[in-house]
């Protein structure tokens, strides 16, 4: 099995390489990433080089998608992506580039090049805020809602996957799944922002009243669902991955800050992220049915394994808050107003 891997120097392409390469022997993997900002060869140390080819290239450079699909794949699976929704909200125009021109360049080559299956890899922000009083999760035919660029950009996405089954018959199956959490998340998300900066006792910005709602999964757990998409998912499906763990921000802040024996004084209120979703909740019952998959970490396992990781890779994090990330730092929240919430 040759898989065509997009974004695999990042978060949660570098755990599905790890894992695809150590589940099966047979497997080999192309990974096929422009090295943004997100994107860190630091991420994939200790992979093995005969099975797994780097190439650095960007998912809307035709020429270059064709090129490197010269050694025939059988399988894409595309997690390329501009992938943080406060970016979208400071500038929009990479989101669109790659996220809805590059997966329909990737669409394009998996159809010439008959690539066997492409795999969309989602999230359950296109489907937008669930209400936060009642019971209810979001299944797979749930309308599309989504609130920010990043949303509508992955949506928009989805729709040209779609497309490209309905029209071309490409097989194609679509993954959605909830906030991930583990080693190697950039610190720009939730999770590595209040590791990196408890460590360092810096504040803490939490948004509005933090009382927003995630539904957290260990990036382990989904890069196992991935795989079990890939092997056994219909074609035109889309299929949810949660952990059925739900979490207020300020839980998650709380529960961090315990673990790490620091203060919540670090703790600071900021002004809310325009748009800012209210509770995201997938519901897992058709891959938990269909595919025999259940997430195996808890919140806590996970967690522990996460904040391990952050204390022990001091250099992979002071690169990572280095350079170009202090001034998204700053642009960020230097200008946000501390509010009482
Ligand atoms: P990430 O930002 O950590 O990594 C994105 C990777 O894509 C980086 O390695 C980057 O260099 C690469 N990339 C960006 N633009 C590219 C381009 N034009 N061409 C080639 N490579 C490019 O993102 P992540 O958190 O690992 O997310 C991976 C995928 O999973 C994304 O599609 C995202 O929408 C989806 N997703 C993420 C989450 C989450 O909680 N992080 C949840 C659900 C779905
Ligand atoms: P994030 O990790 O950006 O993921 P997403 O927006 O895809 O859910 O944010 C998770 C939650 O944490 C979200 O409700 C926004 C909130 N948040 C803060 O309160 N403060 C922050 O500094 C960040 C980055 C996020």
């Amino acid at each position: 099995m040759h898989l065509f891997v997009t974004g695999g120097a990042g978060f949660i392409g570098s755990a599905f390489i790890r894992l695809a390469l150590a589940e099966d022997p047979t497997c080999r993997i192309t990974n096929f990433d422009a090295l943004t900002y997100a994107g860190n060869l630091d991420n994939l140390k200790g992979v093995d080089p005969q099975r797994h080819r780097f190439l650095r290239g960007d998912i809307t450079d035709r020429h270059a998608v064709t090129a490197a699909l010269e050694v025939p794949a059988d399988v894409i699976v595309n997690f390329a992506a501009e992938s943080h929704v406060d970016r979208s909200i400071q500038c929009s125009d990479t989101f669109l580039r790659t996220n809805i021109l590059g997966t329909q360049v990737l669409l394009d080559a998996a159809r010439l090049k008959g690539i066997q299956r492409f795999i969309q890899i989602s999230t359950d922000e296109v489907l937008g805020s669930l209400p936060e009083d009642a019971d209810v999760l979001s299944t797979e035919d749930a309308a599309y809602a989504p609130n920010n660029p990043y949303a509508a950009s992955k949506a928009a996405a989805e729709h040209l996957v779609r497309a490209a089954q309905r029209t071309f018959g490409l097989d194609a199956v679509i993954t959605r799944c909830g906030n991930n959490f583990g080693p190697c998340q950039f610190p720009e998300k939730l999770i590595p922002l209040i590791l990196s900066n408890a460590i360092l006792d810096q504040p803490i910005p939490v948004y509005g009243d933090g009382r927003q709602v995630r539904d957290w999964i260990y990036v382990d757990d989904h890069c196992r669902a991935i795989l079990r998409a890939l092997a056994a998912g219909t074609a035109g499906e889309i299929y949810h991955i949660g952990a059925r763990n739900e979490r207020q921000n300020l839980d998650v802040v709380a529960a961090i800050l315990k673990a790490l024996g620091k203060p919540e004084s670090l703790i600071r209120f900021v002004t809310d992220r325009p748009g800012h979703d209210r509770r995201y909740a997938l519901d897992p019952t058709k891959i938990e049915r269909d595919l025999g998959w259940r997430a195996c970490e808890t919140w806590e396992s996970g967690l522990l394994k996460t904040i391990r990781w952050y204390n022990d890779n001091g250099n992979w994090l002071a690169r990572a808050r280095s350079g170009s990330y202090r001034e998204y730092y700053d642009r960020q929240y230097g200008g946000t107003t501390e509010t009482s919430s």
